[in-house]
């Protein structure tokens, strides 16, 4: 928090009855900077800022030792993660107005989607499961999307705005809603010290909120920080599993449970039949680098939360955990199967416990819902 913005009043209603010295006080404020409130006399803040006022940065939940001013690529203040909360649940942002970011990063399944594929602008079917967002500002390696094709979060932002099967808009459509309402305007202003609209600083603030969606304090972290009951005896086995001879943090590594690296694990693979040769649908992190050996390989997902966001995988093609796990008992042998996959030993009977071990990953610290009333 660089403002003293949380605990003073946003209703000018409220101000005009304070004693005097108490106003002198917060011109005082005002005049260090905190100008989220306005200045004085300048009348009621509008519905939407009171809505969604400027809060203090979330306190990082246990198990998540997260420091804001490390996020990768984005300045997370205060003004910039509201503004960033008002542009991600802003349907306006799309060509016809119908699709935000939240239509398929649904905050109550950990900004991730009940489908196994997206369906964007005008009822299209994308090709690929919608990620969570969740710690996604603090991985081990910074990249983005199953094939990683996004070196930060704010480039990635920039991509839905103009996917044609997602929000269809393109980047000057974008620039001309956002400008063409003043609400917006004043918002950006306050963050950026002047209201010149770039595609940028949308993306930019749209970066810092999702920074704000941290998940810990889940029955593993609470194990973790010394609380032997946290974990049901089903659970502890299972976490044994996966990080003994399951060998899952090979790649499930870290306070994300992800390496943030490429893998191919199998998933999607169709073996030759009568001949044809199948292969790989969706071709993964090779269509970004061209390297043969990332044929099929996809991003480690974080396996924070991940009980709440059925169905799993890339495209989608496991229904629940319990599928999940099984994938890697029955593994889909490829030519470019990840060697670690050779280490990985589980039998049917750890599938019980490993799924008790990831339904102990569900966390708190990313709830949200959309804000009640947009600039206007
Ligand atoms: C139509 C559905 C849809 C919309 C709208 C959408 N997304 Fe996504 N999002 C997805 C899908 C699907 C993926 C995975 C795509 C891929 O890998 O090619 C994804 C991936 C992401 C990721 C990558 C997470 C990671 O760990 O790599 C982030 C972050 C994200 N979206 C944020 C946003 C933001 C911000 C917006 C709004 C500007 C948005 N999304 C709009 C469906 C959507
Ligand atoms: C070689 C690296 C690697 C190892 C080892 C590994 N995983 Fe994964 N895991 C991945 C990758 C990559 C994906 C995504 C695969 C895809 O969609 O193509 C994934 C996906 C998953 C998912 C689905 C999550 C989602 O959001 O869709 C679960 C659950 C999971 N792994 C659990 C495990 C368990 C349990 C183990 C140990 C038995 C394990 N993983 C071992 C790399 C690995």
């Amino acid at each position: 928090m660089r403002a003293p913005g949380p605990g003073l009043p946003y209703d000018g209603r409220v101000r005009r009855s304070l004693p005097r010295s108490t106003t002198l006080a917060f011109l005082l404020l005002v005049a260090g900077g905190c100008r989220a409130v306005g200045r004085p006399g300048e009348g009621a803040v509008p519905p939407w800022e009171r809505d969604n006022p400027v809060q203090a940065l979330p306190t990082p939940p246990l198990g998540m030792p997260i420091v804001f001013a490390r996020a990768r690529g984005v300045e997370v203040t205060a003004e910039k993660v509201r503004l960033g909360r008002w542009l991600f649940f802003d349907a306006r942002l799309s060509r016809d107005g119908t699709i935000s970011c939240a239509t398929c990063h649904v905050p109550a399944l950990a900004f991730s989607e009940a489908k196994p594929r997206s369906t964007g602008i005008g009822g299209q079917q994308g090709t690929r499961k919608s990620q969570p967002i969740v710690n996604a500002a603090f991985p081990l390696a910074g990249v983005y999307f199953w094939d990683g094709r996004a070196a930060s979060l704010a480039e990635q932002a920039k991509g839905p705005m103009v996917n044609p099967v997602e929000m269809g808009n393109t980047h000057e459509g974008v620039l001309r809603t956002v400008a063409g309402l003043s609400g917006y305007r004043r918002a950006f202003r306050e963050v950026y010290g002047d209201d010149r609209l770039e595609i940028d600083r949308i993306a930019d603030a749209i970066a810092a909120y999702e920074a704000t969606r941290l998940s810990g304090g889940s029955a593993w972290d609470r194990y973790n920080a010394g609380d032997d009951a946290a974990l049901t005896a089903e659970a502890a086995a299972g976490m044994e599993i996966f990080f003994g001879r399951g060998r899952c943090n090979a790649c499930h590594v870290g306070p994300n449970l992800t390496d943030g690296k490429f893998h191919n694990v199998g998933i999607g693979w169709e073996p030759p039949q009568d001949g044809v040769r199948l292969g790989f649908q969706d071709l993964g992190r090779y269509a970004v680098t061209r390297d043969p050996r990332d044929v099929g390989a996809f991003k480690t997902p974080t396996l924070r939360d991940v009980a709440r966001r059925p169905p799993y995988m890339h495209d989608g093609s496991s229904p629940d955990l319990r599928d999940s796990v099984l994938r890697y008992f029955e593994i889909a042998a490829n030519p470019w199967l990840d060697p670690a996959m050779h280490e990985v030993r589980i039998f049917p009977f750890d599938v019980r416990p490993l799924v008790a071990f990831l339904e102990a990953l569900d966390g708190t610290g990313f709830e949200d819902a959309p804000p009640r009333s947009f600039p206007q």
